[in-house]
């Protein structure tokens, strides 16, 4: 049996782990090792508004936070490295792994792993930056799966923190099975820390993976930890079972925290309602089903309010008759 734990990394979800998010994860639930921010871009050639908003240091006292970057090329990096470097940062990742098309099309993200020589001008450009450490998180490739063993001794040329594998390529986009033979096979040929990232939902599945390749430098989690924010700190509490009376608890209570600051920060009731909608997209998929569907359906804050309460009372009492 394997006793050591593996660090857990929070992935990068545009539209979800901004600062605010990730500062309210940090402080109620922990076990995170770091929190990577969605990918910082350059759109029509400047920064946008909320990137720089979003990995303002002040936005992010005290939580361990990896800024990421999206380049198209080593310009691109550069400027991203040197907005990076201003904001104080040591660390920084680089995005090899958006499926998203209009990114990919345009040769950024999962676009770049079918072009070794473009790769190589980026990691090229990360040796003028000694003072920040890079790491690398991509897919296997972006319709040939093997792209990645392709570029693997390219990267294993250049000292990285890490590299963060996602085993699918990105015509998946999020759709099928991550391969778990092919994550082994780039593990066989990568000299650099190796992180896994893709579809982790519970502890089980954790341990697991640290089972299966003890070698492992840690894994990455977006959705699970969406699901249940949880995860990280039940697992590093040796805790196998995700819901309990007080975790439900600490659920509302972390729920109505983000609510707060989503309102505060709002502009607008139907802005609210929005941002709360595209929430409980990925957000608590364990809660009561009947409750979870009225909750969605609130078409306003006061009624949101009240749905919340109902789901989480609800929710209380089914862990009580559990414990029974
Ligand atoms: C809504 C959404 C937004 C995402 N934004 C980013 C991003 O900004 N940068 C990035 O590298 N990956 C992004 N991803 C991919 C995730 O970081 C992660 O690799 C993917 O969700 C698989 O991990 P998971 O199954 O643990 O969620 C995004 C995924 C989703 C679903």
């Amino acid at each position: 049996m394997t006793t050591s734990v593996t660090s857990i990394h929070f992935a990068p979800l545009q539209g979800y782990t901004d600062a605010m998010f990730r500062s309210l994860h940090n402080e109620l639930w922990g076990g995170i090792a770091a929190y990577y921010t969605p990918f910082v871009r350059i759109e029509k050639g400047a920064f946008r508004r909320k990137d720089l908003a979003d990995i303002a240091p002040a936005a992010n006292v005290g939580v361990p936070v990896v800024p990421q970057m999206l380049p198209r090329d080593a310009d691109e990096l550069c400027r991203l490295a040197d907005l990076f470097i201003d904001n104080r940062y040591t660390r920084a990742d680089i995005n090899m792994a958006c499926p998203f098309p209009p990114v990919a099309l345009h040769g950024r993200g999962a676009g770049l792993l079918p072009h070794p020589d473009a790769v190589e001008r980026i990691l090229e450009a990360t040796r003028r930056y000694p003072e920040l450490s890079f790491s690398v998180k991509m897919r296997l490739g972006w319709d040939d799966a093997d792209d990645c063993m392709r570029l693997a001794p390219l990267l294993n040329d250049y000292s990285l923190h890490h590299v963060t594998l996602h085993p699918r390529i990105g015509k998946m986009q999020y759709k099928g099975t991550p391969s778990i033979e092919a994550f082994e096979a780039f593990g066989e040929v990568c000299r650099l820390p190796l992180i896994y990232n893709g579809d982790i939902v519970s502890v089980g599945g954790i341990t697991r993976l640290h089972e299966l390749f003890p070698w492992l430098s840690g894994v990455m989690i977006g959705r699970g930890l969406l699901a249940a924010p949880q995860l990280a700190a039940a697992y590093a509490a040796g805790d196998t079972r995700l819901f309990s009376p007080s975790v439900v608890s600490r659920l509302q209570h972390f729920h109505n925290a983000l609510y707060d600051r989503l309102q505060a920060t709002s502009q607008g009731e139907s802005q609210l309602m929005l941002r709360l909608h595209a929430l409980w997209q990925y957000f608590l998929p364990d809660a009561p089903r009947r409750e979870r569907k009225s909750l969605l359906k609130a078409r306003d804050a006061a009624s949101y309010r009240r749905a919340a309460a109902i789901l989480f009372d609800s929710w209380h009492e089914a862990c009580n008759s559990d414990e029974d």
